[in-house]
């Protein structure tokens, strides 16, 4: 059984009330009996991809168990990297290029990919960074794999569907090539929610700073009020993937 944690959105802003929410998940997450066997952070790290708030999101975002990040459109790729990614890769980092990572933990491959178009908050995966994923998931048919970025790759009938990732088409072909692809993973939304895509589970992970209004929900576009909450993506020894999902109060 592999039991991956996923928060998203924590929005760091220098204000201690940002800071307060994601320490309180991660205390949740730290507190835990058994070890995770990963953690991941599926964007808009730092609100403003400032250096500090990303030196902030280095002293919170720690525990035991390693934790994968991907950049979200509030993050900013030159600091994300060179700050919060311990400077790996800072030589070439600019916000320029994509920031694509690949890790292994527990027997799986994590694909964290950058969704991200510099100066907008629409999302869509490069041409170099889906043959990238490709060449990737290529490498390592045998391994279970859990893709990962940001913006989520359809429409969720909710506020925001206008910043969503496009271009999805795209992905889509990637992963039908790729069948060991257990489930893709994404944030921005800033509210619990699964569906599908190319045939497999697609799950979004809800934000720690606020979370989303729906349309049919009283209040208008984010709850500052709602608590954080975490998800828990359990891969099973007999393949099934279960997804848990957890208020923290
Ligand atoms: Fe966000
Ligand atoms: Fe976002």
């Amino acid at each position: 059984m592999i039991v991956v944690a996923h928060l998203s959105d924590i929005h760091l802003d220098g204000r201690e009330q940002r800071a307060d929410r994601a320490r309180r998940v991660m205390s949740y997450l730290n507190a835990a009996p058994r070890p995770l066997d990963a953690l991941l952070v599926t964007g808009d790290i730092a609100d403003h991809g400032l250096a500090s708030e990303y030196e902030q999101a280095r002293e919170i975002l720690s525990a035991s168990f390693p934790i994968f990040t991907c950049p979200g459109n509030h993050d900013k790729r030159a600091a994300y990297q060179q700050v919060l990614l311990d400077g790996d890769g800072a030589e070439e980092a600019s916000d320029d290029a994509p920031v694509n990572r690949a890790y292994q933990a527990a027997g799986a491959v994590f694909a964290l990919c950058d969704s991200t178009i510099p100066g907008r908050d629409d999302g869509r995966l490069s041409d170099a960074t889906l043959s990238w994923l490709d060449k990737l998931l290529a490498g390592a048919p045998d391994t279970p794999a859990f893709v990962c970025f940001h913006h989520p790759p359809v429409t969720l009938q909710y506020p925001f569907d206008d910043i969503r990732q496009f271009g999805e088409e795209r992905l889509a072909e990637v992963i039908e090539r790729h069948p060991q692809v257990v489930a893709i993973v994404c944030g921005h939304a800033h509210t619990p929610a699964a569906t599908t895509f190319a045939g497999r589970p697609l799950l979004i992970g809800p934000g720690v700073a606020s979370t989303s209004v729906l349309p049919w929900e009283r209040g208008t576009f984010l709850d500052l009020t709602a608590p954080p909450a975490v998800a828990f993506h359990v891969l099973g020894d007999d393949g099934r993937l279960i997804t848990h999902y957890r208020a923290v109060t």
